[in-house]
């Protein structure tokens, strides 16, 4: 993981950070999966035991892993088969998805942030990143999914312990037509990526993850590892343009070229932009099958939901774990193997 801000901002996220009392905190049984997964020798059916002792969460999981958004002809019955189906990386990345999404659901106690669009942008950059990782030949479409929901949990935290400063940063954003991270860096010194990095490690989420929360505006600022944000910075692009929930204002953040060069895109920005903005339509048919997902932001209880669709036992031989869409990797041709960014990106647009 790479140390992500300077001196000053340092010192003033610890100052920030320090007032915060009652930070949430994620269920035991997502600290301990995040352990067990962080060791190589873990295997798929210790993590499956572990998943089982919170049945809520199992019930979550199997719901999930049933839905269209994976789309799997046969029923998933039990954990230790949604590993197997699945995937271990995509069933860890699931039950972290869920427990956040769970744990700041429902509508935001102030009216000026409103947690269902920005829930609806997350997951809209989740099933981006998830399309996108398809695309990009990333391999892990679990992980990039995960990261994508996770994203933007800065701004959960700013809305919830600094509701006035936050307040006046959505304010400021508005009447100056600011892109939001240019507004919090105006308020208060920081960003939403910058918060949101230090409650990932604060939660002891992997390094990736708490890397794609830190640099996902600017994953020029690696000089290694920087494929994950890279893909969330144009997954979140992608939904932005689609205008997908809320993603913070109208003003679009400021591309980043290394996102580019990461998957050794070497066309001209605007153009490499133009062309992952064809994706938008495959990106509204993913949404829809991420339906129970929106719900589940909600705060919707399974009373309210329609029942899963009819698991069909016709089909023949279960896919490759998670793969993500099914889509041919059309950036392909201009893509030679991926590369680690180097250096600090310049501005495309200063
Ligand atoms: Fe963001
Ligand atoms: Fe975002």
């Amino acid at each position: 993981m790479a140390t992500l801000l300077d001196e000053h901002k340092q010192r003033r996220l610890k100052r920030i950070t320090q007032s915060i009392i009652g930070l949430p905190t994620l269920p035991t049984v997502i600290t301990q999966l995040m352990t067990l997964i962080d060791s190589p020798k873990t295997s798929g059916r210790q993590v499956a035991q572990l998943i089982s002792t919170d049945q809520a969460l199992t019930a979550k999981i199997l719901k999930l892993a049933n839905s269209s958004f994976y789309g799997f002809p046969r029923e998933i019955s039990t954990v230790q088969h949604a590993v197997v189906i699945l995937g271990f990386e995509t069933v860890k990345s699931l039950g972290l998805s869920v427990s956040v999404l769970q744990r700041f659901s429902g509508p935001s106690d102030n009216t000026y942030f409103d947690r269902q669009g920005f829930w609806e942008h997350s997951i809209a950059c989740g099933v981006s990143a998830r399309l996108l990782a398809g695309k990009l030949r990333y391999r892990l479409p679990g992980e990039a999914f995960a990261a994508g929901i996770l994203h933007d949990v800065g701004k959960l935290i700013l809305n919830q312990y600094f509701p006035t400063e936050f307040a006046q940063v959505i304010e400021r954003m508005r009447a100056e037509d600011l892109y939001i991270g240019k507004a919090e860096e105006l308020v208060l010194g920081l960003t939403h990526s910058d918060v949101g990095s230090w409650l990932a490690e604060k939660w002891n989420l992997p390094g990736q993850l708490v890397d794609a929360i830190g640099y996902h505006h600017a994953p020029g600022r690696l000089t290694r590892n920087a494929e994950l944000p890279a893909l969330i910075h144009l997954a979140d692009f992608l939904c932005r343009r689609e205008g997908i929930g809320d993603g913070g204002g109208t003003r679009m953040p400021t591309l980043d070229p290394a996102a580019l060069q990461v998957f050794g895109i070497r066309e001209e920005p605007k153009a490499a932009l133009r062309r992952i903005f064809t994706y938008g339509e495959e990106l509204r048919r993913e949404m829809e099958k991420a339906d129970a997902f929106t719900r589940l932001a909600r705060g919707e209880t399974d009373e309210d939901s329609p029942p899963p669709a009819e698991a069909s036992s016709e089909a023949g031989e279960d896919p490759e774990p998670d793969a993500g869409p099914e889509v041919a990797p059309l950036l392909t041709h201009a893509l030679p193997e991926p590369r680690p960014a180097r250096g600090r990106a310049s501005r495309l647009h200063p």
